[in-house]
């Protein structure tokens, strides 16, 4: 039992090649609000959902050659979830404040895989703004068109908030063992069929999927986010020719549509549908099956 609690998703990152190529899908078509990052590394692009939780896109750190993906679970305490991580024999791998006050630290998962905790955001007064590509700076500069937040209204598309984060791993027990023991999520019943993915669940619902692939694949890396009307979703992406676009129902009753943001990142839009039980059970490894 990890000894630190996780509230939700704070934030998925995705790797970008450029903010004029990719940001326009999420902000115009996915609707995300931009607001002003709390880093100070200009590559980093905050959106925030319905929910609050958020979408970070990082630009490349050299043209041609994306960066890499990590996800940020929120939790109520970092300082306390770095002391269980740790006792766990996590190493911190580095852990900071940002300029709103929140707190974060990064580790690696047994494969690798970033990943992020951090508490919530604005703990303090910040005073930062930005302009629509989120390029942000402090307000006191003045710069003209810049303010706190920046959504397009006529959006096909309205993410609600997280479903799931989706993340490539190569060996069951050992990341079930991570992601079970130590950061504590809980297995549930996965309602597709297939073998090779693991479900288990936040505490708000939201869920963390185990997707057993070969080494390095990052296309496996994904935010799934709920939209309030798939079918609308379904022809807006129509319309963008992206790539790998493929529909599918899950046995709770809710169909998912994923797709390829310009730089080839899979994104999922899921339904709202009503959550239903689907009758399946899973063993301590996540293996479902039937009753
Ligand atoms: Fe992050
Ligand atoms: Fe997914």
């Amino acid at each position: 039992m990890a000894g630190f609690t996780i509230t939700g998703f704070n934030h998925i990152a995705y790797p970008i090649s450029t903010r004029q190529h990719s940001l326009p899908l999420y902000r115009d078509i996915l609707g995300l609000a931009v607001i002003p990052s709390m880093v100070d590394g200009p590559a980093v692009i905050w959106t925030q959902m319905d929910s609050g939780t958020m979408v970070h896109p990082i630009e490349a750190p050299e043209p041609g050659k994306l960066g890499t993906f990590h996800l940020a679970f929120g939790v109520e305490s970092v300082p306390e979830a770095m002391a269980s991580l740790e006792a766990s024999g996590i190493k911190i791998n580095s852990h900071g404040e940002r300029h709103d006050g929140q707190e974060f630290a990064f580790v690696f998962d047994p494969d690798g895989n970033r990943l992020e905790f951090a508490s919530v955001n604005d703990r303090k007064v910040h005073g930062r703004v930005c302009d629509e590509w989120g390029i942000t700076s402090w307000a006191k500069d003045g710069v003209e068109g810049h303010s706190g937040r920046h959504q397009t209204s006529d959006a096909p598309i309205r993410v609600l908030s997280t479903e799931h984060a989706g993340v490539p791993i190569t060996d069951r027990k050992r990341s079930v063992t991570f992601y079970r023991d130590v950061v504590g999520l809980k297995i549930i019943p996965e309602m597709v069929e297939s073998d090779s993915i693991t479900w288990l669940a936040l505490p708000d619902g939201s869920m963390l999927h185990l997707v057993e692939t070969e080494q390095g694949d990052a296309h496996t890396y994904h935010g799934g986010f709920v939209v309030e009307d798939l079918d609308v979703a379904i022809d807006a992406v129509k319309q963008l020719d992206a790539e790998n676009t493929r529909v599918g129902d899950r046995l709770d009753g809710r169909r998912a549509l994923h797709f390829d943001d310009a730089d080839g990142n899979h994104v999922e839009l899921v339904s709202n549908d009503p959550l239903k039980s689907g009758h399946r059970v899973a063993d301590e490894w996540g293996y479902t099956t039937d009753v």
